[in-house]
């Protein structure tokens, strides 16, 4: 059921303030004063303890590790490295039962992450599954799991199993955080507050569809586009390039946006569309020049920034806004407009959004 939506990819997309709601309400204590994860009981002490973190995962569960890494690493200071499920079981990786490993995957199918999964489990690892779909495989065969409560996801391009991905692995990082003395109180129970609001800000970015279709009408004939980030918004911008790329086939790729000048930077011409995420933090100085660099080329810029920016506004060709956020939770609102560009230059191109060819739901072959 559509729920009245042309499609599912665009539900899914709406439902996304009450999707996040779902995965962190009964698992945030009232007062804000912590995070309870009734499926990270069993094993706590050995994340706690961990001496790395291996996050195994493909396509954009693998982008949500991506994010996970840098808020683990941030808060509660462990290595974290994020791998291809495939990557890591045919290449003989390092690992140990010192390691602890977290398995995120919407379907809980996927084969080449279970693969990995039984690696890890084989080396001595505890693993920790990251899952949607309830009873699915994953989940069968992890030593614990914290489910998303995305509710059921059709569109095969992913969307709101991001947000929920996103959501569940930023309270992992926060209770970690605590257990291990690097968050002090405080700014542990403002991080959680800051999550609680992250739903109404997204209610905020989906009221501007109708601005978003419009940037979408400019560049449905676009062949290729680019897509910079940093921090935080570098995994947001590889997620926002494989949205565009698997719905509309138009060619995309994301960039860390500092490495444009190793090689990318070749390409920016005026038919070329830069999408940059740009928001206020604390690279935001280096984003403006490289947004400037692309103008200089005369590149096109679509900039995602925070409400208000008139810096911004001024230098690049359309803005995108989203409310101001905390950084370690910014990929949550900032993903939201690039879903949105994607889904609506895709219906103009004609293409099945819902089910774009030679793409399947759930991986289940290697
Ligand atoms: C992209 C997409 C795929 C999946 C990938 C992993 O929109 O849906 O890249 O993210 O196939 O699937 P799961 O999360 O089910 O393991």
């Amino acid at each position: 059921d559509k729920n009245g939506f042309p499609h599912f990819m665009l539900k899914e997309i709406f439902e996304q303030p009450r999707s996040i709601l779902d995965t962190f309400r009964g698992r945030v204590a009232k007062d804000n004063s912590e995070i309870v994860l009734g499926g990270l009981y069993r094993v706590i002490d050995d994340l706690v303890q961990a001496k790395r973190i291996l996050i195994v995962a493909c396509g954009t569960s693998w982008h949500a590790g991506q994010v996970g890494e840098y808020m683990i690493e941030d808060l509660a200071r462990i290595p974290v490295e994020v791998e291809y499920g495939s990557e890591f079981r045919y290449r003989n990786p390092v690992i140990t039962k010192d390691d602890f490993v977290i398995a995120i995957s919407q379907s809980g199918e996927t084969a080449d992450t279970l693969a990995a999964i039984r690696m890890a489990k084989e080396a001595g690892a505890r693993v920790l599954g990251i899952c949607n779909v309830v009873g699915s495989s994953i989940p069968r065969e992890t030593d614990a799991g914290v489910y998303t409560h995305a509710g059921p996801e059709i569109g095969v391009a992913s969307t709101k199993a991001f947000t929920a991905q996103v959501t569940v692995l930023a309270m992992i990082a926060m209770v970690l955080g605590n257990k291990r003395g690097e968050l002090s109180t405080d700014d542990y129970n403002e991080l959680i507050h800051d999550l609680t609001e992250v739903p109404a800000k997204i209610e905020k970015i989906l009221q501007q569809n109708e601005e978003i279709k419009a940037i979408a009408e400019i560049y449905k004939e676009a062949t290729n586009a680019i897509y910079l980030g940093r921090g935080y918004l570098f995994p947001v911008a590889l997620e926002g390039a494989l949205k565009l790329k698997e719905i509309s086939y138009i060619h995309a790729e994301g960039y860390p946006a500092a490495e444009m000048k190793h090689g990318p930077i070749a390409l920016i011409d005026e038919n070329m569309p830069v999408i940059v995420i740009a928001t206020k933090d604390k690279s935001y100085d280096k984003i403006v020049s490289n947004i400037q660099e692309v103008k200089a080329r005369n590149g096109k810029v679509i900039a995602v920034v925070t409400e208000g920016d008139d810096t911004i506004r001024n230098m690049a060709d359309h803005v995108m806004e989203v409310p101001e956020s905390t950084e370690m939770l910014s990929a949550l609102t900032t993903v939201v407009p690039l879903q949105l560009l994607s889904y609506h230059i895709a219906v103009m191109r004609g293409c099945n959004v819902d089910q774009p060819r030679n793409l399947a739901k759930s991986v289940t072959v290697e």
